[in-house]
């Protein structure tokens, strides 16, 4: 008997999950999950929302309500998705509890105190009237390069230049509409990745010969191209104030906290029953743990680098990946799911229609692995029809027959 560490990706609590998100890493951790139990092994399987960010900030806007009210209607609403959906979860948390913050600061001293820790000062657009430093994506306004009027502070859409929110023309606020904006000078913490980059780099050597080729080639692409210091830091006010002087009305990053929410959340559960658990059996000088993630591709960078290089930083002995498990993209009838233009099955309207395990049953025969897939009703119908109630229902029914005939 092993113990595994499973993980999947925490889903954004901004918006509800649909179908692309159930089979980027949420079922197919789930069917892992369940697997390794039925092996034999003591499995702790472990989810929650990624709660901070702008976009969390820009959502309960909208809605009118507090963010920490907001993030707890969907939180709620998340959580009933999954149990509708049957993900056997040991424990669905929030990036936002107490347990998350403590974590959080305590990796961050660590990295500081060995060096890793360095301060910069940037320029950034400031908006007057929100109040707040607009993240690049948060600004729109119109190309210099092919004219587009709503392009975004990062990048245009329509000609796919890259951009710097200063170069739009008519700047203005995503979230208010405002065009009274500054660039103002700001400081910010940098996690110093290049200082990290050669321990880093010996540690995925020892799973070049364990993780999916996809995964690695991934990390190994980023590592080539040299790693630059990533700023950890944001002019927030949603998120961990920044346990450091001078830097209390920041906030950490919310990709910097997100996966220390994996601890974090293990601690929720760990202190629901302090005297049968605890947390660093799994995570902290723990040897005897095989650590399995499952995650969207996008999202194999940060845990294949960022990460890692945050806990190697530390210099203490926390649980790292054993094997990464990336999953490509599902397209719907052969386009993108969106929420706002209503394209697309959600989960919880998913189980309204049918049965959880059809929706398992279609997504797991067609997870988008070597490339991506589509979802189309017509594949959906004709897969029930054909595998579950022809092969399988038919396989039960003559066995069930048989074995009545021969009473
Ligand atoms: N919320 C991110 C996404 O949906 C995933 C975060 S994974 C974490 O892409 F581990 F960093 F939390
Ligand atoms: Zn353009």
């Amino acid at each position: 008997m092993s113990k595994i560490l499973i993980t999947s990706a925490l889903p954004y609590i901004n918006g509800v999950p649909h179908l692309g998100h159930m089979v980027g890493c949420l079922l197919p951790s789930d069917v892992y999950a369940r697997f390794m139990r039925m092996m034999g092994n003591e499995v702790l399987y472990i989810c929650g929302n990624d709660e901070h960010g702008t976009a969390s900030e820009v959502g309960a806007l909208k809605e009118n309500m507090p963010v920490q009210e907001y993030c707890d209607k969907y939180h709620a609403r998340h959580a009933q998705t999954y149990a509708d959906f049957n993900l056997s979860f040991d424990y669905f948390g929030r990036t936002s509890s107490e347990q998350n913050k403590e974590i959080t600061y305590h990796i961050f001293e660590q990295l500081d105190k060995n060096g890793f820790i360095e301060e910069r000062t940037m320029k950034q657009v400031y908006s007057v009237d929100d109040g707040m430093f607009l993240a690049d994506r948060y600004i729109t306004g119109t190309c210099p390069h092919c004219g587009y009027e709503k392009a975004r502070g990062d990048q245009c859409e329509n000609c796919t230049k890259v951009l710097e929110p200063t170069e739009l023309i008519n700047a203005r606020s995503t979230i208010s509409g405002s065009t009274n904006l500054e660039v103002r000078e700001t400081k910010h913490l940098f996690l110093n990745l290049p200082k990290i980059e050669n321990t880093l780099t010996e540690w995925l050597k020892t799973k070049e010969a364990f993780w999916p080729d996809v995964a690695y080639s991934i990390a190994k692409k980023w590592l080539k191209e040299g790693l630059q210091p990533r700023c950890i830091t944001r002019d927030l006010k949603w998120g961990f104030p920044v346990n450091k002087p001078g830097y209390e009305d920041k906030v950490f990053y919310v990709w910097f906290d997100a996966p220390i929410g994996y601890i974090g959340i293990t601690k929720q559960w760990s202190d629901e029953k302090p005297n049968e658990r605890n947390w660093k059996d799994w995570w902290l000088n723990a040897k005897d743990i095989r650590y399995v993630e499952f995650m969207g591709k996008d999202n194999v960078p940060y845990h294949s680098i960022t990460f890692p290089a945050t806990l190697l930083g530390t210099k203490e002995e926390w649980t790292k990946v054993d094997f990464l498990k990336g999953f490509s993209y599902l397209t719907f009838e052969g386009g993108k799911f969106s929420k706002s233009e209503h394209r697309g099955v959600f989960a919880e309207d998913a189980v309204k229609e049918f049965p959880a395990d059809y929706w398992r049953y279609w997504l797991m025969a067609n997870a988008p692995e070597a490339s991506d897939s589509s979802f189309t009703f017509e594949s959906f119908v004709g897969t029930i029809n054909k595998d579950l109630n022809g092969v399988l229902g038919n396989f039960v029914q003559r066995v069930m027959k048989m074995t009545a005939s021969k009473l």
